[in-house]
């Protein structure tokens, strides 16, 4: 699926003291089953553009497309279905619900699906194999290490198969090899034609063959944009 960004700009309490103005004069095409990576300082807006393309929070002024369809123009329940269908998104601070366990967070994005819960079961564990944390399926989210939660959030975002998948600095977490394992398992799902787009100030990951473009954003504007 293609993303476009028009002329985007995001201010938090727009007027007051405390205002930010976060994003300025965003524009940026993402083509379908491209993997893309935006680098940037922290407080440089990574996460606000992330959560604008992931349709968590809308833009002060310019319009946010994906095939052509303007988002902020969507009424709030088309939005959500659409997050639901399209976007599998990993945030920085995992965003896990402490008291259920693994398998349960990792289920969660299919129940308004209203599947069996063994065929449930069974997605998630392809995919809990896949990031080697099947052993812990029946562990509280709570009790995981650092490692163990995003490769929780990463099974989690994978589980409705979306499109577009938007990973907030998935490897700050990671050691060097599962930082590797997180890239291969991206690398093999932008193959199947997923578009990928990662923040990250991890050399491992803009340096990764995954990684098609590099973009740098810096005090709310993107740098080399094309
Ligand atoms: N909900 C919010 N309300 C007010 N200000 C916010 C909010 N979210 C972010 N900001 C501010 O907007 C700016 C950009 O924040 P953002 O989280 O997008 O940066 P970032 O590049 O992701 O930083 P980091 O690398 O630390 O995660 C920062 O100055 C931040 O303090
Ligand atoms: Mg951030």
């Amino acid at each position: 699926m293609k993303i476009v960004l028009d002329d985007v700009e995001k201010w938090y309490n727009r007027g007051e003291s405390k205002g930010v103005h976060a994003l300025s004069g965003i524009n940026l095409t993402v083509n379908t089953g491209e993997a893309l990576c935006i680098e940037g300082p922290s407080g440089s807006g990574k996460s606000t553009l992330l959560s604008i393309l992931g349709c968590l929070i809308t833009p002060t002024s310019g319009v946010a497309l994906i095939d052509g369809k303007p988002l902020s123009r969507l009424p709030d329940r088309f939005l959500t279905l659409h997050r639901r269908q399209t976007i599998g998104f990993i945030f920085q601070r995992f965003n896990l619900i402490p008291e259920l366990s693994v398998l349960a967070n990792v289920v969660l994005p299919l129940l308004p699906l209203g599947l069996a819960p063994s065929e449930c079961e069974k997605r998630a564990e392809v995919l809990l194999e896949k990031l080697s944390i099947a052993h812990r399926k029946q562990f509280l989210a709570a009790k995981l290490s650092g490692g163990e939660m995003q490769r929780t959030a990463i099974a989690r975002a994978l589980i409705n198969d979306p499109p577009i998948l938007l990973a907030d600095e998935p490897t700050a977490h990671l050691d060097t090899k599962l930082s590797l394992d997180f890239m291969a398992v991206m690398l093999e799902l932008k193959t199947s034609g997923k578009t990928i787009i990662i923040t990250s100030h991890d050399p491992l990951v803009s340096g990764h063959q995954l990684v098609d473009r590099c973009l740098r954003i810096r005090d709310g504007m993107l740098e080399n944009t094309t």
